[in-house]
């Protein structure tokens, strides 16, 4: 037995979404995938999602969409997280923004439902340094580890620093199942089960363009640090990959047994 869980790092416009759908059936297939995690915080052309493309990604097969700081992009999301009210299992119920937020921000950082009989959460966090000045993520992860029932629990932290994500990684070692890093959409090679049998990451990497400076085209960003003048950011779409890792845990424990990177490309 065991639970085996895919998470796949921040989405990134047309060619995230169509690697994800041409590719994921497959990855599913080959790990033997149980549950499906995804950062969709740049699904709608690098910037935020609407609520058609979070209904569209769930029905790829992701089960859980989590975000970051670019979840208010695309404003509709925030009547999607209102009319959600009161259907705990709802499509907008289960996009996640970090729940690090200020109080009474629409939306929710935590979702809890079943896979296979199996109880889990999901938790989004996000980090405060280099980022906006946020509600702490290490305190809100102990308010909301408090009331989680489900053994098997995965958190993403959405932050800039690696040193941050490491840091969370060891404070929440023992208590979740895995603590995966997104943001940076450039994949780390430090995937491990920590002492305490949480599988760690501190960056998954983006599901999207790599012939882009993460994701946005390449020569924009350039001329940006060139000139230091504004410019309008557009996806690129050379070099579609597919980044994500699987961990494969005890569902009775929670505890992780191994974690897998996972990079294809299109
Ligand atoms: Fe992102
Ligand atoms: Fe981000």
């Amino acid at each position: 037995m065991g639970m085996r869980i895919l998470f796949i790092g921040d989405i990134f416009g047309r060619p995230g979404r169509a690697i994800v759908k041409e590719r994921l059936p497959g990855v599913v297939n080959d790990h033997s995938v149980d549950l499906v995690i995804a950062n969709g915080e740049n699904a709608a052309a690098g910037f935020g999602i609407t609520p058609s493309l979070t209904e569209e990604l769930f029905d790829l097969g992701i089960d859980v969409l989590t975000s970051g700081n670019h979840i208010w992009d695309k404003r509709e999301i925030i009547e999607y997280f209102h009319a959600a009210d009161g259907n705990p299992h709802s499509p907008a119920r289960r996009l996640l923004r970090p729940a690090n937020y200020p109080p009474g921000m629409p939306g929710w950082g935590m979702y809890q439902g079943k896979k296979k009989d199996v109880p889990y959460a999901v938790v989004n966090l996000q980090g405060r340094v280099f980022m906006a000045s946020n509600d702490d993520p290490f305190r809100i992860a102990d308010q909301l580890l408090k009331d989680i029932k489900a053994k098997v629990v995965v958190v993403d932290m959405h932050a800039e620093a690696t040193s941050e994500k490491i840091s969370m990684g060891w404070y929440l070692d023992g208590r979740v199942t895995a603590m995966v890093g997104t943001h940076t959409h450039v994949p780390t090679a430090d995937e491990r089960v920590l002492p305490g049998g949480t599988a760690y990451i501190t960056d998954v990497g983006m599901t999207g363009p790599y012939e882009s400076v993460i994701g946005v085209r390449k020569e924009l960003i350039l001329d940006r640090f060139l000139t230091n003048m504004p410019s309008r950011f557009e996806p690129a779409s050379g070099d579609v990959r597919l980044c994500a890792i699987v961990v494969d845990c005890d569902e009775t424990t929670g505890r992780a047994r191994e974690i897998k990177r996972v990079m294809i490309s299109l």
